[in-house]
């Protein structure tokens, strides 16, 4: 079953749980919450406090993507935040394998991504280590970005990775994506789907979660 990842990112921040409470009574199991340091991207978006706020009164599976350098000096408050999964870039830190073993051994998922540049032969060796996968389909920093084709070989190339080796590593991927593209990343091997713009600008919040289950059901728009 594939599953949707709403990105808060998109949210209006001045009414954060106005707009969670949204998307509850739908079939969703998780948002995604995209934290940025100003450093590894050029914007800054929130840290620890927002999550321990949304923490409780939402319970849903935090899939916490984490565009910062060096990740390993914030593992624990994260974990301590609420995060269930922590997705590193593969371009923040040295040793990235080190980062995942600290995530693991907090109980926590671990998740690697790579930028639309870095190439998918790098990341491999990473897929028997991680719980996930994230396919960048537009340079992290910005939500409402359009989405960059060549994202599509990327899927294709985990996927079939993934199924020789019969890795349990889900394909996730993140960006531009929308209504009227999410079948061709499914067709692909996608099994998770971050959408941020296209869920909260809409009017109608739980609708459009709605929408994308029936499509993920039916496998047409
Ligand atoms: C970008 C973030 C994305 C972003 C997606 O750096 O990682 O999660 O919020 O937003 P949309 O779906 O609008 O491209
Ligand atoms: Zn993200």
């Amino acid at each position: 079953m594939v599953e949707l990842a709403p990105s808060i990112l998109s949210c209006d921040f001045s009414k954060l749980q106005e707009n969670l409470e949204q998307t509850k009574d739908t079939p969703l199991k998780m948002l995604h919450i995209d934290v940025m340091d100003g450093l590894f991207v050029p914007n800054i978006s929130f840290g620890f406090k927002i999550i321990e706020d949304i923490r409780d009164k939402n319970d849903y599976f935090f899939d916490t993507h984490l565009m910062i350098v060096d990740p390993i000096r914030y593992i624990e408050r994260f974990a301590k935040a609420g995060a269930d999964r922590l997705t590193i870039h593969y371009e923040s830190c040295e040793n990235p394998l080190e980062v995942i073993k600290k995530i693991k051994e907090l109980g926590l998922e671990a998740g690697i991504t790579l930028k639309p540049k870095t190439q998918v032969d790098q990341i491999l060796p990473l897929l028997r280590e991680v719980d996930a996968v994230l396919v960048m389909s537009v340079e992290p920093g910005f939500g409402g970005q359009s989405f960059i084709e060549e994202s599509i070989d990327k899927v294709r190339a985990f996927r079939s990775y993934i199924d020789q080796n019969d890795l349990s590593c889900k394909v996730e991927i993140d960006g531009g994506i929308k209504t009227t593209n999410v079948i061709k990343v499914i067709e692909a091997g996608c099994d998770e789907i971050v959408s941020g713009s296209d869920i909260f600008s809409n009017k109608d919040i739980k609708g459009q979660i709605e929408k994308y289950y029936k499509i993920f059901a039916d496998k047409t728009v």
